[in-house]
């Protein structure tokens, strides 16, 4: 692949801000879904640190699932030193402390905004902490990716899992992915179809509810001077 290997290796039925819940109850098996609208927020270099003690909390069975390798401490704070917000997208699901319980980066081929005519792909890796998982999290925020290469002229979105993770390709099979198996490892391929004006207005709703719903946890929070 020619991509970077960043990701991998180094919608409203209730009103939104329904996802109080996410980490306060300790939910008994099987855990419910979250069928309300989760909002999804974008993030940016100062959310660093969130990022780190996101990716760090991952044990290391987690950290093989999402990074191919049980990265160290180490190698994950090199990854996040070496996240470049200028072309890759993070976003981000909190909850009402704002703690970051799933983080999705979209890393894109460089010649996406150089060559917008050539076919391009972008790379998704994620995780969601174990307290949130099985609640249609990572599929939300799948989705969510989706959108966001669509309308940014990506027609390929490529996802490396290991080919024991039930859950990643259960993700990428739903969303309609061609999965490759070799050995421990699988790759998915979705074709994205092109954006649209439905597309276009959707992202910026996304973008825009999901920033509201931020500022309105930061306003329940005045007293975290780290809330930003
Ligand atoms: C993979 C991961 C992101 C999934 O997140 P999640 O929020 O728990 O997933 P969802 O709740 O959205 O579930 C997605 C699908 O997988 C299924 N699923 C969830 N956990 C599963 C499991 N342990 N085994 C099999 N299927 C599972 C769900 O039923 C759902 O399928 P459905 O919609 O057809 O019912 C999460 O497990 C994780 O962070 N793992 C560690 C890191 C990782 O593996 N990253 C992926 C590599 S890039």
């Amino acid at each position: 692949m020619g991509l970077p290997r960043g990701p991998q290796s180094e919608i409203p039925k209730h009103p939104p801000f329904a996802d109080s819940t996410l980490d306060t109850v300790p939910a008994p098996l099987p855990r419910p879904r979250v069928f309300a609208w989760v909002p999804i927020r974008s993030l940016s270099e100062r959310h660093r640190p969130r990022i780190l003690a996101h990716l760090l909390a991952l044990d290391m069975n987690d950290r093989y699932l999402r990074f191919g390798y049980a990265a160290a401490d180490d190698q994950i704070r090199r990854y996040v030193e070496r996240i470049a917000f200028e072309r890759d997208e993070i976003f981000g699901i909190f909850n009402r402390r704002l703690d970051l319980i799933a983080l999705a980066h979209l890393a894109y081929d460089p010649s996406v905004d150089v060559e917008p005519q050539r076919a391009s792909a972008a790379e998704f890796g994620v995780s969601v902490n174990v307290r949130g998982r099985g609640r249609g999290l990572g599929a939300r925020l799948f989705d969510h990716a989706v959108l966001r290469a669509r309308n940014r002229g990506v027609d390929t979105i490529v996802i490396h899992a290991l080919s024991e993770n039930a859950a990643m390709l259960r993700i990428v099979r739903n969303a309609g992915a061609v999965i490759e198996r070799t050995g421990v490892d699988a790759e998915a391929h979705l074709r994205l179809p092109p954006d649209d004006h439905a597309s276009r207005r959707a992202g910026a709703l996304e973008q825009q509810l999901g920033e509201l719903d931020y500022r309105f946890k930061q306003g329940a929070r005045t007293d975290d001077p780290q809330a930003s």
